[in-house]
């Protein structure tokens, strides 16, 4: 069964084949992806309906990419996957709409999904893929989740940010230290020149006692530690600084990572979501895995952002599943707030 994924749920288009056929895991076939960090650079941020106005430029093109890489054509494809939600409303309407005019036009079912499973899901993209059940800690720009995921279809939710997620607050310190968008690869790039102890940053919730996060108090703290630093902060100050909210961030999600482990007994953890990508996160995930016996699985760094290999998986992994009602193309709507818990 040849699965077709299309994600167009904020700034990046993606498209992927994956072949679905028989009870092993589906296998990636080919994935496309265009970026739109450029196009929103100068913005300081995501401008949603240049988003969109992008997703309809790049999409027939990735989608051709895609089958020639895979050497299949349009015809042989079984089932159109995309995002439903959650998201920007114009970008994912976009994905939408090419998804279900292809199966009308193909004849062929589509199955619309949640952005969350998908990440979920990526892990299963790399060798050796997690086995059920698992912890799964989700660090995307909208979300920062700890989940309990005891199948395909099955996610318990164990903890969440009550604020902003932990890439805002990568994001947002970014900005205040001038650097651009997005701010969280940035702001790693510069923590690699300073002290993470150098700055006191709080540890927001991090003796709360749950799984719960905030990160909103952060931005706060980063701006007041910067405004110390007096009019024109020297590039050691702010490397120093970037280090300590890395570290900041960093030291809340590990901790609540880590109570979350040892509360459901489980013996995985899955890491998905562009925050996922984070040196500082997996260097400290990994000495902690070792330390206490249990493992660590990620997306390949290049899919722990968004990208259509996910939502293709996640589609084929529920077919696979027998959870899936893949349904006939034509009318849709998008669901640009969405719980997980409600898909
Ligand atoms: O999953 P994702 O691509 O999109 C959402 O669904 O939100 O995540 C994007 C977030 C952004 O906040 C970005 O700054 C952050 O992931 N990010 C990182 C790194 N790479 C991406 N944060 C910290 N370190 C990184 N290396
Ligand atoms: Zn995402």
């Amino acid at each position: 069964m040849l699965v077709l994924g299309i994600e167009t749920s904020c700034d990046e288009t993606g498209v992927a084949l994956v072949d679905g056929a028989g009870q092993g895991l589906p296998r990636l076939l080919a994935h496309a992806l265009h970026s739109q960090v450029k196009l929103h650079e100068a913005y300081g941020g995501v401008v949603p309906e240049l988003a969109s106005r992008d997703h309809v430029r790049r999409i027939v093109p990735l989608l051709r990419q895609v089958l020639d890489e895979a050497g299949r054509a349009l015809t042989q494809v079984d089932l159109v996957a995309y995002t439903q939600g959650p998201g920007l409303a114009g970008a994912l309407l976009v994905g939408a709409g090419v998804a279900e005019a292809l199966g009308a036009a193909l004849h062929r079912p589509t199955l619309p999904l949640h952005h969350l499973e998908g990440h979920l899901l990526s892990s299963f993209l790399a060798p050796p893929p997690p086995r059920f059940p698992f912890v799964a800690l989700l660090v995307s720009g909208g979300h920062t989740q700890l989940m309990r995921v005891d199948g395909v279809g099955r996610y318990a939710l164990l903890g969440e940010t009550i604020d902003d997620a932990a890439g805002e607050a990568f994001d947002k310190s970014a900005k205040l230290l001038g650097l651009g968008y997005p701010g969280g690869p940035a702001l790693a790039r510069l923590a690699e020149d300073g002290r993470e102890d150098a700055v006191a940053l709080p540890r927001p919730l991090l003796h709360s006692g749950d799984l719960d996060f905030s990160f909103a108090g952060l931005k706060t703290a980063v701006m007041t530690r910067l405004r110390g630093f007096g009019p024109e902060p020297t590039d050691a100050q702010r490397a120093d600084l970037a280090a300590s909210a890395q570290a900041a961030i960093v030291d809340v999600l590990v901790t609540k990572t880590l109570r979350a482990m040892t509360e459901s007994g489980l013996s995985q953890l899955v890491v998905a979501g562009g925050v996922g990508a984070n040196r500082r996160l997996r260097q400290q995930l990994d000495a902690a895995a070792q330390r206490r016996g249990f493992s660590v699985h990620y997306p390949p760094p290049e899919l722990c952002t968004d990208n259509g290999a996910m939502i293709a998986m996640a589609a084929a992994m529920r077919v696979q599943a027998g959870l899936a009602q893949p349904r006939r193309a034509g009318s849709f709507e998008v669901r640009p707030r969405w719980p997980l818990a409600e898909a």
